[in-house]
């Protein structure tokens, strides 16, 4: 994909630790910038491209992504010295995804419908994705339909993988349960069994190496060897836990009905005090493609 060049830093989004920031660039987009020389380094922005094509085939919303070019000339004009620093060791490629204007963060335990929630949980699931709390949703509404983001803590594999033991940790990964109890929509009677079944018509093979091939080279250097023999053992990683779902799936499916994790006295947690968006949003319950009534007005 044809990089944007950064022309300006807007302001930075605080929010997790990864520090990311509002550009514009020389195609009159602004994007949310998130940057290879942040914490976790290119590999959170490796998973984020993956996850957001994997999304793809369960229908599910990330905003558009693009790959933003930041000359190192931005770095001196920003008078902030925490966001100069990272200005400086992110010069390069990094990841822009569209900017939602107006998007909202949805808070813990919206009203999702079951459908939909179900292919959240199970998307999750697969990709190993921790940082979908009700905590810390990463779901944003915008024009009334969920959007899913920060997949960065994903495929956690990739953080201590090499060529060596890597049968092993394969299949640690394919086989491994998924902690749901604290998922921001567990509450929800989320329809993991219907979005196993609707996973089962994708496929996969295709969607995993386009999702794969689409990462830009210039951040997959890190501990494969080099950048062909990275996007071999993404692939791998990822058909073995496709092809290992009759292991994870029904602990998913038992871990989802017994629902929210509890605390010492056996009460929910957290207890739901809101049931989700704000009053001026009217009624809302967040339907199977996103929104309710969709295609309406
Ligand atoms: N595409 C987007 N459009 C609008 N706001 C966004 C977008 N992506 C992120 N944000 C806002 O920035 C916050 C931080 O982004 P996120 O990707 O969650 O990074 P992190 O949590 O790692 O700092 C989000 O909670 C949200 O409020
Ligand atoms: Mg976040």
């Amino acid at each position: 994909m044809q990089p944007v060049r950064a022309i300006r830093y807007v302001t930075p989004l605080r929010e997790g630790g990864s520090l990311p920031g509002l550009m514009e660039a020389d195609d009159l987009g602004t994007y949310v910038v998130k940057f290879r020389g942040a914490g976790q380094g290119p590999k959170a922005l490796v998973a984020e491209v993956i996850c957001a094509g994997l999304a793809a085939g369960l229908d599910l919303r990330v905003p558009r992504w693009t790959p933003v070019e930041v000359p190192v000339e931005l770095a001196p004009g920003e008078p902030d010295e925490e966001v100069q620093a990272l200005l400086r060791a992110s010069a390069g490629l990094n990841l822009g995804v569209d900017f939602l204007p107006g998007a909202l963060d949805v808070g813990p335990m919206p009203a999702v419908d079951a459908a939909l929630a179900g292919r959240i949980v199970w998307f999750d699931a697969l990709v190993g994705n921790r940082d979908r709390s009700w905590r810390n949703p990463n779901m944003l509404l915008w024009h009334r339909q969920l959007h899913l983001i920060d997949h960065g803590a994903a495929l956690t594999f990739h953080h201590a993988w090499g060529p060596r033991g890597l049968d092993d940790h394969v299949a640690r990964f394919a086989a491994a349960p998924y902690a749901v109890a604290d998922h921001a929509l567990v509450e929800c009677a989320p329809d993991v069994p219907g979005a196993a079944a609707a996973a089962r018509a994708v496929d996969w093979d295709a969607l995993v190496a386009e999702a794969v091939a689409a990462v830009p080279g210039e951040w997959l250097d890190e501990g494969m060897g080099d950048g062909e023999a990275a996007r071999a053992a993404y692939r791998r990683f990822l058909l073995a836990r496709l092809a290992a779902r009759t292991t994870w799936e029904p602990a998913l499916v038992s871990s989802v009905a017994r629902g929210a994790a509890r605390d010492a006295r056996g009460r929910r947690v957290p207890e739901r005090t809101s049931a989700g968006p704000p009053e001026w949003l009217g009624e809302l319950r967040i339907g199977p493609r996103g929104s309710e009534g969709e295609g309406g007005s």
